[in-house]
């Protein structure tokens, strides 16, 4: 279950920083304290990162390994449900926080700096007249931060110039998003990464058009759809991402499969791109598979 895993990597970080380590894992934010009570303002965070969100068949693989040819790069390919194990813990940890009615006793959120005296204190005040089954000063801005911290070290602790980031065609509605509440999970997980690392872009990939035509070999894919479930959850998809994208500019962008394949229009697409990362705009990318030898 990734909650165990979340906190053992949140402690192997901790321990980390606590060593003075930032030789043998460069941290990419400033201030580092060594003190727990910082951390959770603080922690282990990646500095820049891209994500691609992608229908499946729309070119993602080009479009990832057009960004890997940025020596400073590396996106990596479909994820087994790594990110969404990360935000399916985070997602956990809040029901933790949230539902026991112990935790209503107290309001951690107005908290945040509570030393360990202070909540040591809390703890034996109350301990003695009511048995409290379940007492932790959590917050979600210190879940976020473990969340964030869970990142850094699997995928964004090279250093500061470094630039980490996934590609996905399972984040789409029918597959991690739940067809019946896809707009709503679309939005609680875009809010959950742009909080994961301090720069974060996000590149959504499709086909231009959302009918059944164009996209018959994602259909079959994912048979277990009727073409009319298939219809729907495409349709949504696309809806989302470029309602997205339109309203929020800086933060995301949206590739169409076909312009980077059409000779007149790629080259001002690569452009557009690279401008959006703010990478140089002239930096030679092309959309074709990681070339096999740079020498
Ligand atoms: C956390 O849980 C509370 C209570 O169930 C809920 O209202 C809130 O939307 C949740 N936050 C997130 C980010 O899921
Ligand atoms: C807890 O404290 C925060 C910060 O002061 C406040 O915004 C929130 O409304 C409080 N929650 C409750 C349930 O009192
Ligand atoms: C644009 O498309 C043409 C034709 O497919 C291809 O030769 C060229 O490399 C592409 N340019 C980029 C920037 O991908």
């Amino acid at each position: 279950m990734a909650s165990f895993q979340l906190v053992g990597l949140l402690l192997a970080s901790f321990l980390l920083q606590i060593a003075g380590s930032e030789q043998t894992v460069p941290t990419t934010h400033e201030g580092l304290s060594t003190t727990a009570r910082v951390l959770p303002k603080h922690g282990f965070v990646a500095n820049k990162c891209v994500f691609i969100l992608a229908t499946g068949h729309s070119g993602s693989t080009a479009l990832m390994d057009a960004l890997n040819q940025l020596p400073n790069y590396l996106i990596r390919g479909e994820q087994y449900a790594a990110i969404w194990n990360i935000y399916e813990s985070y997602m956990n940890f809040n029901w933790t926080i949230a539902d026991p009615l112990s935790q209503l006793k107290f309001n951690w959120s107005e908290r945040p700096h509570a030393t360990f005296k202070e909540v040591k204190d809390l703890y034996d005040k109350e301990a003695v007249t009511e048995k409290l089954p379940w007492f932790n000063e959590f917050n979600l801005d210190r879940i976020m931060a473990a969340a964030r911290t869970y990142y850094a070290i699997l995928y964004g602790y090279y250093g500061k110039g470094f630039v980490s980031g996934f590609k996905d065609s399972r984040y789409v509605c029918g597959e991690s998003f739940e067809s019946w509440r896809c707009a709503e999970v679309f939005n609680g997980f875009m809010t959950f990464l742009r909080k994961l690392c301090l720069d974060v872009k996000v590149v959504f990939n499709t086909r231009t058009s959302d009918s059944f035509e164009s996209n018959t070999r994602l259909f079959h894919q994912m048979a277990r759809f009727s073409v009319d479930e298939f219809s729907k959850n495409l349709k949504e998809t696309h809806r989302l991402f470029n309602d997205y994208a339109k309203n929020n500019p800086d933060l995301a962008f949206h590739v169409f499969y076909e312009e980077m394949y059409d000779a007149q229009k790629n080259a001002t697409l690569a452009r557009n791109l690279l401008q959006f990362l703010k990478e140089d705009p002239s930096f030679p990318i092309r959309f074709t598979r990681m070339p096999a030898s740079r020498s």
